[in-house]
């Protein structure tokens, strides 16, 4: 599947009841009326069915925030790939910060999770990003090297692949690396690409961390930057949209 430019995915996190989410998916589907973008939103597991049902048609796509590395099994709590495509989801979010540093997830397990999303069949947005430790010591291309050999498998090839370069320290923060900074990242990711997967150099790159209307502009309008994920800015439908329109979209 080839994603149309700009790329602007939503992450909710865990944020939003029914009533609320389904409002705002609306709004956001009523605005989408011939998408010359990518839009896409990443609600609660709670909301997927409902979200996907309310914007079926618009041709938003709906997402996963997480998925198991198992199809199915004795893992209370979890939710496996095929589930979450069973519900109504075409792609999902795996290895976000906030998993990553808050539960402990690893490169490995962020691999055999994104094997299992892939054969689900979902689009996977793969995240990665320095702590402000390494970036500080001048380890972000080190970080981002290693965390990119470590999810990766062997053999993958570029579809169905999407890359977020979110620095943690960016997250839900205001604060963001400089337009070079982003450009520069976005370059050796790029490349690291390109030498990792056959046909690498095609897969869509997202910047994100702190992305605000007032921001998404300059930032897509760097090279190598195919879009932007989103946090707190999309759950204000006015506001996710004017980051969509920033980067060129309609
Ligand atoms: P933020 O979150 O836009 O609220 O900084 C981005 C993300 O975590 O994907």
């Amino acid at each position: 599947m080839r994603l149309a430019r700009p790329v602007v995915f939503g992450n909710w996190k865990m944020n939003g009841l029914r009533a609320e989410s389904l409002a705002l998916a609306g709004t956001l589907a009523e605005r989408a009326v011939r998408l010359t973008g990518t839009v896409g939103v990443f609600p609660p597991f709670t909301l997927i069915h409902a979200v996907a049902q309310r914007v079926r048609g618009s041709g938003i796509l709906v997402g996963g925030q997480d998925c198991h590395e198992k199809a199915s099994g004795a893992y209370t709590g979890c939710i496996a790939a095929p589930m979450l495509a069973d519900a109504g989801a075409t792609a999902v979010i795996l290895g976000h910060s906030e998993r990553r540093h808050g539960l402990g997830e690893t490169d490995a397990l962020v691999r055999a999770k994104l094997v299992a999303a892939r054969a689900a069949g979902l689009l996977v947005v793969l995240c990665i990003g320095e702590t402000e430790a390494e970036y500080l010591a001048g380890a972000r291309s080190a970080r981002l090297r290693a965390q990119l050999d470590g999810s990766l498998p062997e053999g993958i090839g570029p579809e169905g692949l999407v890359v977020a370069y979110e620095p943690v320290w960016a997250i839900g923060t205001g604060r963001t690396p400089t337009a070079e900074e982003i450009r520069a990242t976005h370059g050796e990711i790029r490349e690291l690409l390109a030498r990792r997967i056959v046909g690498g150099e095609a897969v869509p790159l997202l910047y994100g961390g702190s992305v605000k209307p007032d921001n998404a502009g300059e930032i897509m309008a760097l090279a190598d930057v195919d879009g932007v994920l989103v946090g707190g800015a999309s759950l204000d439908a006015r506001s996710f949209w004017t980051i969509y329109q920033a980067g060129g979209g309609a």
